[in-house]
This record gives structure tokens, sequence and C-alpha cells, in this order.
């Protein structure tokens, strides 16, 4: 079953379209790598699954509802379910590392202080955070911000993660980390659609790949497809022959 369901996806900013027709499906479980140029839309369409852009035509549907017209009410019930980890982190700048850890847990869950509590230092263990919590955002480095950002959007374990490269910034250490987060997160059936640039993580999580370009998908394919056609449009960008 499809969890995330495009179809003839449009989107508009006043005369500038940046998607003319865009569908795609990723089924349960399944990782989506979502590539193309800067520019290209790949964010304006993450943003547009949890409702924070509005298409301008076609329809999106997600665990088969029909999402591109809900009500702010819904949307927030639907963000339990559907995590966005934001390409800048996206930080509270004055909470502190636990502070906004803790947010999505106070404002969605029903757990104790405690419970809380046990949660955050586990998460911050998993991303070699540990011993950050009473850190502000600007107190710690960029690639540490952007692993804050990853743990947070998981912290409420949703079935529906958008990940917006995660692991731009990042050294190989930690790179190779968050790969491994995301690798165990699937293995628990999560389904995902990941956007980078950084190839090694995609091909090592994502199971196709739908390439963006001029408003639409040039190119759609499972990765081992991809692996075998080194004339792709993917492999010529990758390689960085075409934008
Ligand atoms: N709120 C907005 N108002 C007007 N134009 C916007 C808005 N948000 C995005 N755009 C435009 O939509 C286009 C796609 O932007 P988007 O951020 O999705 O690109 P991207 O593919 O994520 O690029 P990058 O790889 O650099 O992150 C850009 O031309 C951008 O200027
Ligand atoms: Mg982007």
């Amino acid at each position: 079953m499809a969890v995330i369901e495009v179809k003839n996806f449009k989107k508009c900013f006043g005369d500038k379209v940046v998607h003319e027709d865009v569908s795609f499906y990723v089924k349960k479980g399944e990782c989506l790598g979502l590539v193309g140029g800067s520019g290209t839309g790949k964010s304006v369409l993450l943003r547009s699954l949890i409702g924070l852009e509005k298409p301008d035509g076609g329809t999106i549907h997600i665990n088969d509802r029909e999402v591109s017209n809900l009500k702010e009410s819904d949307w927030i019930d639907l963000r339990k379910t559907v995590a966005y980890a934001f390409q800048g982190g996206a930080l509270f700048d004055s909470m502190t590392v636990y502070q906004n850890l803790a947010y999505p847990l106070n404002e969605h869950s029903h757990l104790s202080q405690s419970e809380i509590s046990t949660r955050i230092t586990s998460q911050l263990n998993d991303f070699g955070l540990a011993g950050t919590e009473s850190l502000y955002p600007s107190e710690i480095s960029g690639g540490m911000q952007k692993r804050v950002g990853l743990a947070r959007a998981m912290m409420l374990e949703p079935e529906v993660i958008l990940y917006d490269e995660p692991t731009a910034g990042l050294d190989p250490y930690n790179t190779k980390r968050i790969q491994e987060l995301i690798l165990k997160l699937k293995a628990k059936g999560v389904t995902a659609i990941l956007v980078t640039h950084d190839m090694p993580t995609a091909f090592a999580v994502c199971d196709k790949f739908a390439f963006l370009k001029d408003k639409v998908i040039k190119e759609q394919g499972t990765t081992e497809q991809l692996k075998n056609q080194p004339n792709s449009l993917i492999h010529q960008f990758v390689e960085g022959n075409i934008l």
C-alpha cells in the first residue's frame, strides 16, 4: 500500500511555476530518494506534504487520506505521524537542546517529565549529542544543530519522515551515524523521502529515486536499476554533467 501518493501535483508562486505535474508514490517502509538541482522545488514538495504549502493542482494522499485541503487543526494531528526534518534544522534559538527535544513531546504526547527525560537522554546518545542538554543552538556547531533538528523530528516516533538534506555539512563519521539511524528507522517500517546530494548515503538507504528537473520528475527508477545505468539522468546529475 502506498503511504504517500502524489498525483499531478502543481505548485506556483505567483507567475513562477515550480512544479508543473509531479506524480510518485512511496510504499510502507520504503525510502524514496528525491534528487534534483538547487531550486527545483525539493523542499517545496516536502513542505507541501506536511501542509506548509498549498498545492495549486493535483492530489496528495497520506495513508489514503487526501490532505491537500485539510484544515490547520487536522494538519496538527497529521504532523504527529509525518515528521519533517528541516533543511536548516529550524531549532528554537531561545530554547536549550533539551527544551528543543522536549517540545514535541510536551505538545503532542502524554508522557511524564521523567519519561520525557529518559527518552531525551537516549535520543541524545543515539545522535552523538550526550552532554549538550543545557546548551543553546548558538553554542553548538552547525553539524550538531543539524543532528539536534533530526533528533527532534524523530522524537514522536513518526510513521513517515521527510528528510531534507540530513547529512549536508556533516563530517564522514556523523554522516555514517545518520545513515545508520535512517536504516534503523527503516527497519522499523518507517516510510521516508530523502532529499539529498549525498549519493553514498542515498544509495545506502533509498529503495528508489525520483529526479526533479524542468518542473517535472524526469526520471524514476529503483536503486538497482540506477546503479546499472551509467547513462541515466540521475547518474549524469550526480557526476556533475547536468543540472
Ligand atoms: N515562499 C516562497 N515564495 C516564493 N517562492 C518560493 C517560496 N518558497 C520557495 N520558492 C521558490 O521555489 C523554488 C524551489 O525552492 P526549493 O527551496 O523547494 O528548492 P530546492 O530544490 O529545495 O533547492 P535546494 O537544493 O537549494 O535546497 C525556488 O525558486 C524558490 O525561490
Ligand atoms: Mg531545499
